[in-house]
């Protein structure tokens, strides 16, 4: 039998700080995460310079806490893998400053891993079978990106968002209508009390590029009737703008994904990322694969979310295809996918 292969994973890039140990990539002995969220809520949105603070205050307890609750010992650990890119620069700097440290104490190899990467990643964890190649659509509050995971480490990106991230529309309409931050788990549950068919929202396409995404023009949309309603003195039922804004976007991701997934010949798709948590969404394709014949995976919300143990699957995978990083490994808030 092969040697386990034991990876301490680092994830800083945003508002968690989060550390976990992985066993030979999708087995997980720990996933430990200390969210910001109460604490950037009261300014409705991320404040950078609070995160890389709180980030550094966390750091070790979480590292001890995920090694403590897998009940092992750094030493034992075959890596450290650690988010490095992409992200907001002061945050990832502290994971990598620690997965450094770490690494230089104790002669461990450190390994690099790019954040979206690691939500792909997340879909090996508690589907076994899942193995390249296969479209991933990783939608987040930074990102809505159309993947062909070719390999293990292979991916070529066919669709991305022109401006606003799927996740950061659900962020600002849900602060729109008065709901708070984060807004994709807000307008998620007030969904279910409204109609998504209330209100038409716009649909956007992209010319030229057809798996492509742009949500600026449907969130203007939401604005403006939000505006048109409160100029008339009416009240707008905001649980049926929550349902109808939420179908919008699910219709543009779940047409362009099973689009690109039926064009180019796949029978695999997965979906990443914290907006891949949404009920619905999942709901809708979940329905829309089976009709369609596509095999459909998804993480648990809570490894769709930040986490480390998606760092520590996707870790694995460098490790055992030989990729190494020194200790001038360096944070890079805007790191492109595929690329070192
Ligand atoms: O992947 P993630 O935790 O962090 C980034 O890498 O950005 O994603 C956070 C984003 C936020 O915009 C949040 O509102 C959204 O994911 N989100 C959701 C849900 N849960 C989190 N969006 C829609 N429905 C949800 N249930
Ligand atoms: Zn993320």
């Amino acid at each position: 039998m092969e040697k386990d292969i034991l990876i301490l994973a680092i994830e800083s890039s945003c508002d968690e700080t989060a550390a976990a140990v992985v066993k030979n990539g999708r087995e997980v002995l720990s996933n430990v995460i200390s969210s910001q969220i109460s604490l950037h809520a009261l300014y409705g949105g991320v404040v950078p310079e609070i995160a890389s603070r709180k980030h550094i205050e966390k750091i070790n307890q979480v590292i001890e806490e995920a090694l403590r609750v897998a009940g092992v010992s750094l030493f034992q650990m075959d890596a450290i893998a650690v988010t490095y890119g992409p992200g907001l620069v002061g945050a990832l700097l502290v994971g990598v400053s620690a997965a450094k440290a770490i690494s230089f104490a104790t002669g461990i190899p450190l390994i690099g891993v790019h954040h979206i990467e690691g939500h792909i990643s997340a879909n090996y964890i508690e589907n076994k079978e899942l193995e390249p190649p296969f479209i991933c659509l990783v939608a987040s509050g930074g990102h809505s990106h159309l993947v062909e995971v070719r390999g293990y480490g292979e991916y070529t990106i066919i669709g991305r968002t022109r401006d606003d991230a799927a996740g950061e529309a659900f962020d600002k309409v849900a602060r729109a209508i008065g709901l708070g931050y984060p807004g994709g788990p807000k307008i998620d549950s007030l969904s279910r009390e409204g109609n998504p068919k209330a209100i038409h929202f716009p649909r956007a396409k992209v010319v030229g590029s057809e798996y492509d995404f742009s949500f600026s023009g449907l969130k203007s949309s939401v604005l403006n009737y939000l505006n048109g309603c409160r100029m008339r003195g009416e009240e707008p039922v905001a649980a049926d703008v929550a349902a109808s804004f939420q179908k919008a976007v699910i219709d543009v991701l779940t047409e362009h994904s099973l689009h690109a997934v039926r064009e180019l010949g796949y029978d695999k798709f997965a979906i990443a990322g914290g907006v891949a948590s949404n009920s619905s969404l999942r709901d809708t394709f979940e329905k829309r694969c089976a009709q369609e014949k596509i095999r459909f995976y998804h993480p648990s919300p809570i490894l769709c979310t930040d986490n480390a143990a998606m760092i520590g699957a996707a870790g694995y995978y460098e490790y055992i295809g030989g990729v190494r990083s020194g200790l001038d490994l360096n944070a890079v808030p805007n790191l492109r996918l595929g690329e070192r």
